[in-house]
């Protein structure tokens, strides 16, 4: 009933002729069962639509302001965003809320800003390691969630959700299916609560998802696909976990 979605993060990634073959290569191994996109850094967004374009690869950035505009040096408004055909802006990564010291209510706005111009947030959350040790780990995806969907109201069966332990990102460490599937029951059940359309929205799982853990994860119920970082970054790979969908 949910398509499975496989969006590639890029990260801080890339360059023109190594982002060439790599387009090229996920263009070429179509069609795909998934709904697939790539989240690429913004200063590549034209460049990605204008290959991708009259494709069915979607694309997006991996943050948005909060702003519409404004003296804001260094920032991407959600309205440019939309003008380079962005379908998805990733909003709350963990290595934003880390590294940019973003708050739940920054996250929340980010994301109302990316749906006020179209462009579907891909909300993240996720708890780390010392978290999940002390036991808090619903507590702290449900409080990251619930600061966004208050935020959007009405709107918030529009978002999509991305599950994504800390521990689990970049470490080679992913969470079991079991363990993914349990977090991601909480969340459904939190949206369903707020929504009434939790069965219409997409929840993905990030943190080490490779060609062959993917197949395993994305059979969980409440799993509708996957936030790939490193594995994005090789056509093979990511081309993998794309046919891994149901
Ligand atoms: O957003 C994707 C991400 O954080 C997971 O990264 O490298 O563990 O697949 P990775």
């Amino acid at each position: 009933m949910r398509r499975t979605l496989v969006v590639g993060n890029w990260k801080m990634h890339g360059s023109r002729p190594a982002n060439a073959e790599l387009l090229a290569g996920l263009l070429a191994a179509r069609p795909y069962t998934a709904d697939v996109a790539v989240c690429v850094p913004a200063v590549f967004l034209t460049e990605t639509a204008a290959t991708l374009a009259g494709s069915d690869i979607r694309w997006g950035a991996q943050d948005v302001s909060a702003h519409e505009q404004g003296a804001y040096t260094g920032e991407i408004s959600a309205g440019m965003l939309h003008e380079c055909g962005c379908r998805y802006a990733i909003v709350g990564h963990s290595e934003r809320r880390a590294y940019h010291a973003e708050s739940d209510a920054l996250v929340a706005q980010k994301a109302q800003a990316a749906l006020a111009r179209g462009v579907t947030p891909i909300v993240c959350v996720g708890e780390t390691l010392a978290e999940r040790e002390a036991g808090q780990t619903e507590v702290v995806v449900k409080r990251q969630l619930s600061a966004v969907i208050h935020q959007l109201a009405h709107c918030a069966a529009e978002m999509v959700v991305a599950y994504e332990p800390v521990w689990a990102i970049g470490t080679g460490r992913t969470a079991s299916p079991e363990q993914a599937q349990a977090v991601h029951a909480v969340l459904r059940a939190q949206l369903q609560a707020a929504t009434g359309r939790a069965d219409t929205m997409k929840i993905l799982y990030g943190g080490s998802v490779k060609p062959d853990n993917a197949a395993t994860l994305f059979a969980q119920p409440d799993i509708d696909g996957g936030l790939i970082g490193g594995a994005a970054l090789k056509a093979a790979d990511f081309i993998a976990i794309c046919r891994a969908a149901p």
